[in-house]
């Protein structure tokens, strides 16, 4: 019997044509919220997709419920239980709110109806009617998040949900998803903001040059000035 939605990430190796961008990665993500931190290019976004099967890996092995995922048509890791929300949101600009909730619908049975996720983010609600290009980067975020709830995962695989936007709007989507890691929502969050990284996760991995330097507590992360410069060029 596999852990109830645990993903296992073991030996993974990813190439860019000849480059070797993901060196023998391997971490693991159980209910307890884990975020990953690096710099620029480290290969943060070329380990989000090759989770969810945008990127075919060269070797290795990433279960899910025990499992095998890798190599597996994207379809089939949402329909596994990964839901995706990728970095720069993919919104779809031609459609409405309202038109891209309707369009990926609920699953049967699902918590996630379209309703549920206006509840979660009353401004979409109020900005149902409005063209998804129209939106603020926070709403088309909010919609990004939305729309992959919708697909009911076990396990939210979200790439720097932060990024250019205001630190107000930050704030609330820590909110939103520190309630939805309180329902029993499992999250794998990559984010640069380490403030953010730190709020929602509770262990931090640090990507450097595609290898895991380090896997740590938040606190530890946070309260570790040397590390952080090391890692991330902060201080
Ligand atoms: N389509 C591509 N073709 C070739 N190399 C790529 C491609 N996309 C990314 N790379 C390279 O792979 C490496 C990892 O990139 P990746 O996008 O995974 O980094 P990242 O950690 O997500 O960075 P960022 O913080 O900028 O989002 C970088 O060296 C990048 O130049
Ligand atoms: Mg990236």
């Amino acid at each position: 019997m596999s852990d109830d939605h645990r993903l296992t990430v073991r030996d993974l190796d990813v190439y860019y044509d000849q480059v070797h961008i993901l060196q023998g990665v391997s971490f693991d993500v159980g209910a307890e919220p884990v975020a990953m931190v690096g710099r620029n290019g480290m290969g943060k976004t070329t380990l989000a997709k090759a989770l969810v099967g945008l990127h075919p890996a060269g070797a290795g092995s990433v279960t899910f419920d025990g499992r095998e995922l890798l190599g597996a048509r994207p379809y089939k890791v949402v329909g596994a239980g990964i839901g995706y929300v990728p970095q720069g949101r993919r919104i779809w600009p031609a459609l409405s709110t309202h038109e891209h909730l309707r369009m990926v619908g609920a699953k049967p049975g699902s918590r996630w109806t379209v309703d549920a996720v206006y509840d979660l983010f009353p401004r979409l609600a109020e900005r149902r009617r409005v063209g998804a290009s129209k939106l603020s980067g926070g709403e088309q975020q909010m919609l990004a998040i939305g729309r992959a709830l919708l697909t009911n995962p076990r396990m939210l695989v979200m790439d720097e949900p932060s990024e250019g936007l205001a630190p107000s709007v930050v704030e609330q989507l820590v909110g939103t998803l520190r309630t939805l890691v309180d329902e029993g929502q499992r999250v794998f969050l990559i984010e640069q903001n380490l403030g953010f990284a730190t709020e929602v996760g509770e262990r931090v991995l640090v990507m450097v040059n595609g290898r895991i330097a380090a896997d740590m507590g938040a606190d530890e992360l946070l309260a570790d000035e040397e590390k952080q410069n090391l890692y991330l060029g902060v201080s």
